[in-house]
């Protein structure tokens, strides 16, 4: 199993029990429901995206019967999903409870374009294995 294929599915879990444990509270108590972006979004960019991620680039080029070429580019988009999504995650609720502060915003952007990038690479390592030519 490639280092970056494990990453994803460890870092996956993680995000999931963090993500479970804010939910828990959130049922609790009202007071944490300022905390439901940080819980969606370590749910579905954390523990389904990035299981998702995983398991593609295990499986899908087993399936094809080919091999991930791009490594190197696999291993940077497990460093790029992940402080991409920790940074969107803190930044946008921050900038959501403190809208006065710009800093915030923009640092809610830049780390959502760094998952869109993260996304794209998923994409373009998918492409290069599913339209490869048969040799
Ligand atoms: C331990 C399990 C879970 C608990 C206790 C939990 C609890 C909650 C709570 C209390 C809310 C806030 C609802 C509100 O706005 O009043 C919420 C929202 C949400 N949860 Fe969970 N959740 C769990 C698992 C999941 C999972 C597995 C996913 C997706 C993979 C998920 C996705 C979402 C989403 C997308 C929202 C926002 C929904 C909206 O704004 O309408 N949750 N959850
Ligand atoms: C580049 C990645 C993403 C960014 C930047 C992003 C950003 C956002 C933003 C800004 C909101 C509005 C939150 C609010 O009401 O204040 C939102 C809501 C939502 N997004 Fe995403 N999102 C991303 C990926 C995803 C993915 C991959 C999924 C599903 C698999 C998803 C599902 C949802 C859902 C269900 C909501 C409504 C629940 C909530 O408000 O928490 N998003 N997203």
């Amino acid at each position: 199993m490639d280092r970056f294929v494990r990453n994803f599915i460890i870092m996956s879990i993680v995000y999931l029990m963090i993500a479970s444990v804010i939910g828990v509270l959130m049922a609790l108590s009202p007071g944490f429901i300022s905390l439901r972006y940080v819980h969606s979004h370590l749910m579905l960019l954390g523990w389904v995206t990035m299981m998702i991620y995983g398991v593609g680039y295990h499986i899908l080029p087993r399936f094809a019967g080919r091999l991930i070429q791009q490594k190197t580019l696999c291993e940077f988009q497990f460093y790029l999903a992940n402080v991409g999504l920790i940074g969107l995650v803190v930044f946008y609720t921050l900038a959501l409870n403190s809208p006065e502060v710009s800093v915030y915003r923009t640092l809610a952007f830049v780390s959502a374009a760094a998952e869109l990038i993260s996304s794209l690479i998923f994409l373009y390592v998918m492409l290069k294995i599913l339209l490869a030519r048969e040799e």
